[in-house]
């Protein structure tokens, strides 16, 4: 009896134990499960069905590398872009061109204490895609399935981009992610030419858009031809905006035509950027233009990308424009990629006086210099052995035209 009584005893001891281990167990299995920092989002692959809605397979995992459900990332925060990239016409080059283009309304915003009026009353964006399905494969993997169906006779030979963003912990941390494919299943064509790692040598960390966006790929994806700041009437196009941005405060409209270079953000917020000081000088091209696709600064030149940064020429008139009017697909006749030193190719043009091997010592015609040290070399290399203050100026006759070649201060 009293062994009975013992073993029931033993036995009600024994279950309770198994009870709160378990409890205990549970508690871990929760302590092991609760998400660690960070978020990463990762396309796997993108297919185009029979139904032409695009499917994208993409995972979201935590910084340790475990799997994160959508309920985990901030709500309607996980969205998508699709691009395809096509052949201008005139000029063959690809560029990047969104599938979904929605109408933006402008409206008045303050700018520098005045109402002023928007420029255009609608524009046209470029932008995510709204109403797509969600299904979940298990183990923080997911499908999206976009909302529209592409063109009856989309171009299987073109490479095409979908990119994403999500965000986690309101805001507090941010994945991006891109993937180019060909439908056709050949190798995708390298669009984009420049990197993040170039431009973090600078930004350490590139962040847009509340801090929402980092992945210059993703920027691509709607800061496309097809999207305009209705306020301004401006342009984002990603190369033009880029390079008004670094060029600042020495773009031609802004440092001669006293004209300020600013777009109107959203909930209407101005963002000027004519006081922007590029650190290094804006003709080191490859300060950005880095990565597979480089080359395209280039090779691709047109009234578009250049006149961003020469904002005092207008190609279509032929205004300031030694050439007189022209067409981009002339442009690279007389500008090719690469030629002597400060002639009209896109390198040679963009010598850094500075850097040019033609400048150790007096190698060329000297036509102007308003001071010189003493030592008269008008050699950069000993920049710094000058006296501070001192202003050189020289130009160089290549028997077409006159430049300044240095400008040191
Ligand atoms: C601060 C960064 C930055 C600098 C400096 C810069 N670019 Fe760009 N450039 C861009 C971005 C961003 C684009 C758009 C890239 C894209 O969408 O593929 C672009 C695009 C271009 C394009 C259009 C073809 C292409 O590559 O997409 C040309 C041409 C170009 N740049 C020329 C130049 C030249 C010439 C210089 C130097 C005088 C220069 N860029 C300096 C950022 C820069
Ligand atoms: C050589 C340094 C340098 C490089 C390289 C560079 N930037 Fe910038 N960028 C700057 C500076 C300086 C500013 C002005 C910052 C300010 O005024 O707060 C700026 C401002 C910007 C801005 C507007 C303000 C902001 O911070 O959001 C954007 C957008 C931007 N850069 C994007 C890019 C992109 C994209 C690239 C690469 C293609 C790039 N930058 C490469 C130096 C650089
Ligand atoms: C989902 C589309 C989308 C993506 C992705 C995107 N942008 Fe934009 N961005 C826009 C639109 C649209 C505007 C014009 C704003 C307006 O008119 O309201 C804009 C404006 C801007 C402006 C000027 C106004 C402001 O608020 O500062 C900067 C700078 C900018 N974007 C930088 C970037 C960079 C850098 C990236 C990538 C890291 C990026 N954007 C990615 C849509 C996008
Ligand atoms: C990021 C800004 C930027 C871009 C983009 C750019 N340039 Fe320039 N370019 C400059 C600067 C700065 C100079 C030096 C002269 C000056 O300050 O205007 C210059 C000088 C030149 C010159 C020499 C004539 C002169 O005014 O000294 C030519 C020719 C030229 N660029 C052609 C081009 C062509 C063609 C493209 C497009 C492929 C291009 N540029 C794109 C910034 C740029
Ligand atoms: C028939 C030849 C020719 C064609 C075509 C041509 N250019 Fe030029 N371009 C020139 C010459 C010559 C200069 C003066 C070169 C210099 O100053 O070093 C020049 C100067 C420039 C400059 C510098 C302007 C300045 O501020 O001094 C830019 C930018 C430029 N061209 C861009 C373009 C673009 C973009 C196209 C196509 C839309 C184009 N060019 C087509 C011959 C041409």
């Amino acid at each position: 009896m009293s062994t009975r009584l013992g073993r029931a005893i033993t036995a009600a001891l024994v279950l309770m134990m198994v009870g709160v281990l378990a409890i205990l167990g549970v508690q871990t299995i929760f302590a092991q499960s609760a998400p660690a920092d960070g978020l990463r989002a990762d396309i796997v692959k993108a297919e185009i069905p029979s139904d032409r809605k695009p499917v994208v397979t993409f995972s979201l995992t935590d910084a340790s590398g475990s799997p994160l459900t959508l309920e985990q990332m901030d709500a309607n925060s996980v969205r998508f872009a699709l691009t395809r990239v096509e052949k201008d016409a005139q000029t063959g080059y690809g560029r990047l061109l969104n599938y979904v283009v929605t109408s933006a309304t402008g409206r008045s915003y303050t700018f520098e204490g005045e109402d002023t009026k928007a420029a255009l009353a609608r524009a046209s964006q470029a932008g995510y895609d709204s109403g797509g399905v969600f299904t979940s494969l298990g183990n923080g993997s997911y499908t999206y399935k976009f909302s529209f169906a592409l063109p009856l006779n989309y171009d299987v030979d073109a490479t095409q981009r979908v990119a994403m963003q999500a965000t986690r912990n309101a805001r507090q941390w941010v994945g991006n992610d891109f993937y180019d494919w060909k439908p056709n299943g050949q190798v995708a064509q390298a669009v984009t030419s420049v990197t993040n790692k170039a431009c973090d040598s600078c930004h350490d960390l590139l962040a847009a858009h509340g801090g929402q966006r980092y992945e210059v790929q993703l920027c691509a994806t709607c800061h496309t031809e097809q999207t305009t700041d209705p306020e301004t009437g401006r342009t984002v196009d990603f190369k033009v905006m880029v390079h008004k941005i670094h060029r600042g405060e020495n773009l031609p409209s802004v440092a001669e035509g006293k004209m300020p270079y600013y777009i109107v953000g959203f909930h209407q917020s101005v963002a000027d950027f004519s006081e922007v000081a590029f650190p290094r000088d804006v003709r080191q091209c490859t300060a950005c233009h880095t990565g597979p696709a480089a080359d395209n600064y280039k090779t691709k030149p047109s009234a578009a990308a250049c006149g961003a940064c020469h904002d005092n020429v207008d190609f279509a008139t032929g205004a300031g424009h030694p050439a007189g009017a022209q067409p981009d697909s002339a442009c690279a006749t007389c500008h090719p990629a690469d030629g002597p030193e400060f002639g009209a190719s896109v390198t040679g043009a963009h010598t850094i006086p500075e850097r040019s091997s033609q400048l150790r010592g007096v190698t060329f015609n000297l036509l102007v210099h308003e001071q010189m040290t003493s030592s008269g070399i008008v050699g950069p290399r000993d920049v710094g052995s000058r006296p501070s203050g001192t202003v050189i100026r020289a130009s160089v006759d290549n028997g077409h035209y006159r430049r300044p070649v240095l400008r040191l201060h």
